[in-house]
Formats: structure tokens, C-alpha cells, sequence
């Protein structure tokens, strides 16, 4: 079969690999700790599912508006103007099934060969995988230790160029668990607005923080107008198998964004959308309960890797991801990250999933027990001492 060239430039994510690999050692009676999927262990909140049943016996079996059940717009609407103290409206908003689509649509829409696109590195894989689709030059901003896994300042003016079209940016961060402090937010806005530059902020994890504020770009004067939020409820709402997602841009751009979810999808799943306004709409003590729960892992897991030899890790203030630094293994990232799986029972992923800047550094999700991070910790231990 030949393929259209552009799907050798597809990249992928390794997580979904790593857990094919973790299930099959299972399936050969191998007992696993997965601290290789990014998504929160809990279940999702009862209110939330009950929504979802009472939409499917009501007639939610329809398609819907391609940019979502109005009633959901109106409340991620208000939900994200009330939390970036920006004005947002229904027409600002495009739901979609998970977050990862916005990711997709944003940059299908604005890169293309001969442009260049800055993103994160290490990131959330897809961003350089599409980056890359689109034939657009995937212009990595590498991540630093020493800043808290913020950037280089000098280090980002001096690649940004002519060419830059879009700016991604992922605060808090996967998979360092790191955020951009107001002032780096502040210097990226005056570049963007200074040479008219779109910028895509992933906030998909603005809830899950343990120090500090969030803050949002948009909420620099000038921003909004150039600045895609995609955000979901996977994370925040432990809803990652329902699909449910959403970008905040403006107007303008929501009518392109919505032409490509009615080229691809229709609209997104009727039911999961007013499971979204419950989500928005009902109480929140799920959400803190879970990321106090989280906050307790993280204190755990970090500790506990800091106490193995040849590995060290800083205190990631959001998300749950520990990402940390092995180079004094004297291994290589994707080696440890075998090594573990096979010989310690330990799914993680190796940095440099997240690009080449990750190399010396392995993820681990803290979203699992207590219980199964202690073995974990117990079993990487007694490896990493064997080596
Ligand atoms: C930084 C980041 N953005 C976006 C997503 C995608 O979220 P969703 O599952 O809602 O598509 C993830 C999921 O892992 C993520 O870590």
C-alpha cells in the first residue's frame, strides 16, 4: 500500500506502546506497577455519570451542533471567564472529544510548509508530531532543570524569527509537573503581540496544582485575541475515557475549528456533553479530594526516588507527573526505562518519549495508590542498586 507522504511525519505516543508492552508481561503472569499512563486512577464522580445515563434515557442519541449542545458552551464559557478573568462568550467556544483534537484542528489550521512552530521540549508528544504533519518546522524551546522545567528566556527570543506562526505552551507541564512563572507568561504575550504570533496554551491541567496560583496567558491585555486555551475534563474530572474536551479562541477562528470538527468528527458524543455541564455545574469536591489525594502521592513518590542511587528528582508543583533525573545511572533514558519494565516490574516512560530534551530523565505518573508507588519505589530501588 503506499501511503501519502505526510503519514511518515506522524509521530506517536509511546504511552499507549509501553502499556501494550506492561499488559502483555501480565498476560504472562508478570506482576506490573503502571506509572506509564497519564491519566488519574479515580473513578469518574457519581454525579457525573448519573448526568450521562439521564441524557441517554431523555433522547441525548442525536447528533449535535458541531461546536457543541449550546447550554455546555455557554458553561465552559463562564467557567473559563470566571477562572482567567477574561470576558469569554458561547461563540469564543468549541467542544470536541477529548482535548487532544483542539491540539490537532489548532495546528491543521495555522502551520504549513515554510513556517515554524515553537513548542515545548520535552512536551506532550503530539505537538511535534503534528507540527511535523503539517510540513511546518517543529522549533523545540528546550525545558531546563535549573528553572523548574520553565524555559530560558534568552534562550526562547533567539528562536523566535520571521516565520514563527504559533507558539505552543503547556503550563502545568507534561510531564515535568513544572509551570511557567506570570513573568515568563508575560515576556512570551509581548513577543506574540509584538510579531503577531498565535499562541495555543495548553491548560488541560490548570486545576491539578499544589503551589501557587494558575495563570493563564489570556489573562495578559491583548492576549485573547491571539491565544487558543484547549482544556478538557480528563484530567480535572478523571473523565479521560468519555472524550470530552474543549478550545476557548476567538470568534473568528471558532467558525475554521468548527469546519474541521464537521469534516472530521460531526460534533461529540451527545450524552458526554451534558455530562460536561454536570461536571461544570455540580459540586467540586471530587476534584479537590482527588488532587489532595495527589498532592500525597507526589510527596511520596519524590522522596522515594530521591533515596535511590544515582537518581534524582525536583518537586513538580503541578499535573502528577515526578520527572526524574537518571543521568547518574549511567544509563540512557529509553535503557532505564526497559530495564525497569523488565527486570523490576516497572512500567515509566523514558524522557525522551517527550523529544530529545528529555533525555536523562524518565516520567512517572503518581496517579496510582499509595500502596502500588511504595512497590514501585521498592522494586526501582533494588534495580537501579543491582545495575
Ligand atoms: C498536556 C496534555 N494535553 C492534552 C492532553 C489530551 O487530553 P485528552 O485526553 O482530553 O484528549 C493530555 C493527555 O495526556 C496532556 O497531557
Amino acid at each position: 500500500m503506499k501511503l501519502a507522504e505526510r503519514m511518515s511525519r506522524l509521530g506517536t505516543e509511546t504511552a499507549f506502546e509501553v502499556l501494550a508492552k506492561a499488559r502483555a508481561l501480565e498476560a504472562q503472569g508478570r506482576e506490573i506497577v503502571h506509572l506509564e499512563i497519564g491519566e488519574p486512577d479515580f473513578d469518574t464522580p457519581k454525579h457525573i455519570i448519573e448526568a450521562a445515563c439521564q441524557a441517554l434515557h431523555s433522547g441525548y442519541t442525536h447528533y449535535t451542533p458541531s461546536a457543541g449542545i449550546p447550554e455546555l458552551r455557554q458553561a465552559i464559557a463562564d467557567e473559563i471567564s470566571r477562572t482567567r478573568d477574561i470576558p469569554v462568550e458561547m461563540d469564543n467556544v468549541v467542544v470536541t472529544p477529548g482535548a487532544k483534537p483542539i491540539m490537532f484542528y489548532v495546528i491543521l489550521a495555522l502551520a504549513e510548509p515554510g513556517d515554524e512552530v515553537i513548542y515545548p521540549n520535552p512536551g506532550f508528544p503530539i505537538y511535534e508530531s503534528m507540527i511535523n504533519f503539517t510540513g511546518a518546522k517543529a522549533v523545540p524551546i528546550p525545558l531546563r532543570e535549573e528553572y523548574g522545567f520553565a524555559f530560558d528566556l534568552d534562550e526562547f527570543r533567539k528562536l523566535v524569527t520571521d516565520k514563527t506562526r504559533l507558539i505552543v505552551i503547556n503550563s502545568p507541564h507534561n510531564p515535568t509537573g513544572g509551570i511557567l512563572p506570570k513573568e515568563t507568561l508575560a515576556e512570551i504575550a509581548r513577543i506574540a503581540i509584538e510579531r503577531d504570533i498565535m499562541v495555543l496554551a495548553d491548560e488541560i491541567y490548570d486545576s491539578i496544582m499544589y503551589e501557587g496560583e494558575f495563570h493563564s496567558i489570556t489573562a495578559v491585555p491583548g492576549m485573547q485575541e491571539r491565544t487558543v486555551i484547549l482544556n478538557g475534563f480528563s484530567k480535572t474530572y478523571a473523565m479521560t475515557g468519555w472524550r470530552l474536551g474543549y478550545g476557548v479562541m476567538p470568534k473568528d477562528f471558532a467558525v475554521h475549528i468548527t469546519r474541521l470538527m464537521t469534516n472530521s468528527n460531526s460534533c461529540t458524543n451527545a450524552a458526554t456533553q451534558m455530562a460536561g455541564i454536570a461536571a461544570l455545574k455540580g459540586p467540586q469536591d471530587d476534584v479537590l479530594r482527588m488532587v489532595a489525594a495527589f498532592q500525597e502521592r507526589r510527596d511520596v513518590i519524590v522522596a522515594g526516588l530521591n533515596e535511590i542511587p544515582g537518581v534524582s528528582c525536583i518537586m513538580p508543583k503541578g499535573a502528577f507527573y515526578a520527572f526524574p533525573n537518571i543521568t547518574a545511572t549511567g544509563m540512557k533514558s529509553r535503557a532505564l526505562a526497559d530495564y525497569l519494565l523488565n527486570e523490576a516490574g516497572v512500567a515509566t516512560l523514558s524522557g525522551t518519549s517527550f523529544g530529545a530534551y528529555g533525555e536523562g530523565y524518565l516520567r512517572l505518573s503518581y496517579a496510582n495508590s499509595i500502596a502500588n508507588i511504595n512497590k514501585a519505589l521498592a522494586w526501582m530501588d533494588r534495580a537501579i542498586r543491582g545495575l
